[in-house]
């Protein structure tokens, strides 16, 4: 794989708490078993954020790049299995307003940034901000969780529909999650294809599903990756078969390298 133009794919939802967080997390861990080197921008501005989940502390995020205390590369945080990890939550809100400076510096930086990557995800976090939207229509590919409940459903339908009307977007992939059975997860994205098919005239193409698993929430608790503890679940062996067929998908769309994609997802350069 080229490092310079890795696989840049983007986790977004239209309402919170659906498990982007966890797919993520997950997701990452398993390219990290297959010997992909993997970084997570962890872009999302709630609670329950990715450091979280890998039981890290960064001590510094793109505000300190910003205000020119940090190098990028020095906010990078390694977590279990080489994962690395760009936290960018706190640095997030400033970035929708930066000043000229800031630009500079943002650009001077990424133009030096080197580190070399197979795959790039980004947990966006949830809703129709202007920050989500950025870096879904500057990434790859647009990975959209849902869940079955039908105001999950609704919320993808919002968030789908404002990246194709105002953002040109015409492909989505769905993943939904916590399914109870393949049919209930396979009726959930047939509801959302039908509305994004029937209105907003785009096709939907559907990624598979991660099955409900209460061991999720000990993972969590317990900050190891779920898949390490339970690499023979239901839940592991969808994650792998998800994982796999992004990477079989043809990188289409963007093709760029991380610095690219950075300044297309925060508008600079
Ligand atoms: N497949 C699953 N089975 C059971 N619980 C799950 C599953 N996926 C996620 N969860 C649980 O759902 C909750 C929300 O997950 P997560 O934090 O990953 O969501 P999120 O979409 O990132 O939320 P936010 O929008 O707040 O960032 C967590 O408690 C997590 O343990
Ligand atoms: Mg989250």
């Amino acid at each position: 794989m080229d490092s310079r133009m890795p696989r840049i794919m983007a986790v977004s939802s239209g309402k919170g708490g659906v498990g982007k967080t966890n797919f993520v997390a997950n997701l990452a861990l398993f390219y990290a078993s297959l010997n992909k080197r993997v970084l997570i921008l962890d872009a999302d501005l709630g609670l329950s954020n990715i450091d979280v989940l890998f039981g890290l502390a960064p001590k510094y995020n793109l505000k300190h790049v910003l205000l020119g205390e940090k190098k990028l590369k020095e906010t990078i945080v390694t977590g279990p299995q080489g994962v690395m990890i760009l936290p960018a939550s706190s640095g997030i809100r400033e970035l929708t307003k930066l000043n000229d400076k800031h630009r500079l510096k943002l650009v001077s930086e990424l133009d030096t940034f080197d580190m070399p990557f197979d795959i790039f995800l980004i947990d966006t976090g949830a809703g129709i901000s202007d920050n989500v939207l950025f870096f879904c229509s500057a990434a790859q590919e647009t990975i959209v969780v849902v869940t079955p409940e039908p105001t999950s459903i609704a919320d993808a339908y919002a968030l789908i529909k404002v990246l194709s009307r105002d953002f040109g977007e015409k492909q989505f992939r769905i993943l939904v999650n916590t399914a109870r059975s393949e049919k209930e997860a396979f009726d959930t994205f047939r509801k959302l294809a039908i509305v994004a098919d029937k209105f907003l005239n785009i096709s939907i193409d559907y990624l598979g599903y991660l099955p409900f698993d209460q061991n999720v929430k000990d993972a969590i608790i317990a900050q190891k990756g779920y898949i390490a503890l339970y690499p023979n679940s239901s839940f592991s062996k969808h994650l792998g078969q998800v994982g796999r067929k992004l990477l079989e998908l043809p990188q289409g769309k963007v093709k760029g390298n991380i610095q690219f994609f950075l300044k297309k997802a925060l508008r600079v350069g």
